[in-house]
């Protein structure tokens, strides 16, 4: 059966008890308002290990000051009963308050990695994340972590800030679950209105049309500047990054001569939508 834990001591105790039973434990952490994505998550997990542990916590750090901290969705009963169905042994619920008691005042920054695509239009939230993760990883103590690779960059950041850090941990990416028309799941799909919902799935389709293209040789350079003219055409407005990248270092790449991802950034109405998609 489903634990939920709202502080730390009693969840340390649990997942001690654990360790000490020799059971391994796999910990997804989310920021709640979850959806197939997140239970393909923990359902990994369980394959992974004896013990999935995921948490909930809309971390108030990795959000601008003109972002939707105030309006993500929230519903943690609802959460905690899709959990309990996908067979997850504890959720953890910190309050904010838990996580960042009054006079906190550490960072995780991560350079490089975080300096292009999100990072350039949102300053600071990487910084946000790779601090909460490495909380939240501090906190549960897991074997191994999962993280979706709807997230790449953010993917890359944690396992950046892991090996950095030379944090005890597992890092592994799982496949982004798709809509069948190609959008990838994703909370904030619930704030697209209906005419915005049947656009969206041009953004998958674009970059899976330039990862096709650019598999075979091709410059990248005017496979992008086509991309972005479809995807305005589509009501994409701004489109604020398209790329071919590394696949490791996220460094924009003219051919592709090594594994690479393209990766997408863009509004339809008053969303920010991300994608991204092999080479
Ligand atoms: P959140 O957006 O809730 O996502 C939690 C995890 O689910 C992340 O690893 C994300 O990449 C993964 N995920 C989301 N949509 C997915 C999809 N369609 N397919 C596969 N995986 C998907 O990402 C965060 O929360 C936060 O930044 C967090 C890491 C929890 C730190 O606060």
């Amino acid at each position: 059966a489903l634990r939920r834990f709202t502080e730390l001591p009693p969840l340390r105790a649990e997942v001690a008890a654990w360790r000490a039973a020799g059971e391994s434990v796999v910990l997804v952490p989310t920021m709640g308002a979850l959806h197939a994505g997140h239970l393909a998550l923990v359902a990994r997990a369980r394959e992974i290990g004896r013990r999935a542990v995921a948490s909930i916590f809309v971390n108030p750090t990795q959000f601008g000051p003109n972002e939707d901290f105030s309006r993500y969705p929230r519903d943690t009963e609802a959460d905690l009963r899709l959990l309990a169905e996908a067979g997850c042994d504890a959720a953890w619920t910190p309050s904010v308050e838990t996580m960042y008691p009054p006079g906190f005042s550490t960072r995780i920054e991560v350079e490089g990695l975080t300096e292009g695509l999100c990072g350039v239009f949102r300053p600071g939230h990487f910084s946000g994340v790779a601090t909460v993760v490495t909380k939240l990883l501090n906190q549960v103590r897991p074997d191994v972590a999962l993280f979706g690779e709807k997230d790449f960059q953010q993917l890359q950041v944690i396992r950046r800030a892991v090996r950095d850090l030379d944090l005890p941990v597992e890092i592994r990416g799982v496949p982004t679950l798709r809509e069948p028309d190609g959008l990838a799941l994703s909370s904030r799909n619930r704030y697209l209105g209906a005419e915005e919902r049947a656009r969206a799935p041009r953004l998958h389709a674009v970059l899976a049309e330039i990862a096709a293209a650019a598999r075979g040789g091709a410059e990248t350079e005017p496979l992008v500047a086509r991309g972005r003219a479809a995807l305005e055409a589509a009501g994409f407005s701004p489109v604020q990054y398209l790329a071919v990248c590394d696949a490791e270092s996220l460094a924009p790449l003219a051919r592709v001569d090594r594994p690479a991802r393209v990766l997408a950034a863009a509004y339809l109405g008053r969303t920010r939508l991300i994608d991204n998609v092999p080479v």
